[in-house]
């Protein structure tokens, strides 16, 4: 498994990250499609003509089958796996594998997200919510490689995903997990405004949830 745990752009149409900016612009392709979940709403707000999010310094679209060699090179790093409770993909086709049957987007209108750094259009790592329908509650996950770390970027596109969920998907509650140890996760977690919630098992592991709930529902009651 690799994921336990959204301007004009001058740039040539393919990037080196195989990013295609006319893709990215074809408003057929909604990245995140509205999904009722705990918000009871119904299916039908979509991006509004918006297939991307971006903030100031990456862009944010689905992962594609094109990003097999990045997520393998990604999983490849011990450190970067380290309190994930991931395993690296055997090979590049396992990774290919993977995102071909990743099927967040079509299920439930929410996934990772490839990030890419605008600067560089490189492939820097995800970011994004994932629904789980076992508990009926969306996470946030991140990870990037780790010539990326402690610049920022874990926080700037988390904040970026959460808003979205929060005011264009309407989504009530988003958690965080990770294991106690992984302080620079707890940190960014912390830093978009999660608070703490409860203590987990996670695989033998001590975890802890953090969460962040909508005002969403307060805006509307108590007359609506
Ligand atoms: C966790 C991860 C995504 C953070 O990404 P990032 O882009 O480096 O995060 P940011 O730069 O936005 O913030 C990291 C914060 O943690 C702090 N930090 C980093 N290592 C730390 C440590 N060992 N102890 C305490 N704080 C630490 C940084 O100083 C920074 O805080 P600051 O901005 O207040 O200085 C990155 O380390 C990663 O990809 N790790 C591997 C995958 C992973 O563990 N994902 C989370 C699974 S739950």
């Amino acid at each position: 498994m690799g994921f336990p745990c959204g301007q004009e752009c001058p740039q040539p149409a393919t990037t080196a990250s195989g990013f295609d900016r006319n893709e990215a612009r074809n408003p057929q392709l909604p990245l995140v499609p509205y999904v009722s979940g705990q918000a009871k709403r119904p299916h039908k707000l979509k991006m509004k003509g918006q297939d991307y999010i971006e903030t100031e310094r990456t862009i944010l679209r689905k992962l594609r089958i094109d990003d097999a060699e990045e997520i393998f090179a990604l999983n490849l790093d011990k450190e970067v796996l380290k309190y994930t409770g991931d395993q690296p993909f055997e090979n590049i086709q396992k990774s290919k594998d993977f995102l071909t049957n990743y099927d967040q987007y079509e299920k439930y209108g929410v996934g990772r997200l490839a990030v890419i750094e605008k600067a560089t259009s490189k492939f820097i790592g995800w970011c994004g919510l994932k629904y789980n329908p076992e508990k009926d509650e969306y996470d946030i996950g991140f990870r990037f490689f780790r010539n990326y770390w402690n610049k920022g970027f874990a926080t700037e596109t988390a904040k970026r995903c959460i808003d979205y969920g929060f005011e264009e998907l309407v989504i009530a509650r988003i958690v965080g997990r990770a294991m106690k140890e992984n302080k620079a996760s707890i940190k960014v977690l912390e830093k978009i405004e999660m608070t703490f919630y409860e203590t987990f098992d996670f695989d033998g592991n001590d975890g802890v949830i953090y969460e962040r709930t909508s005002n969403f529902n307060q805006k509307r009651s108590p007359n609506r």
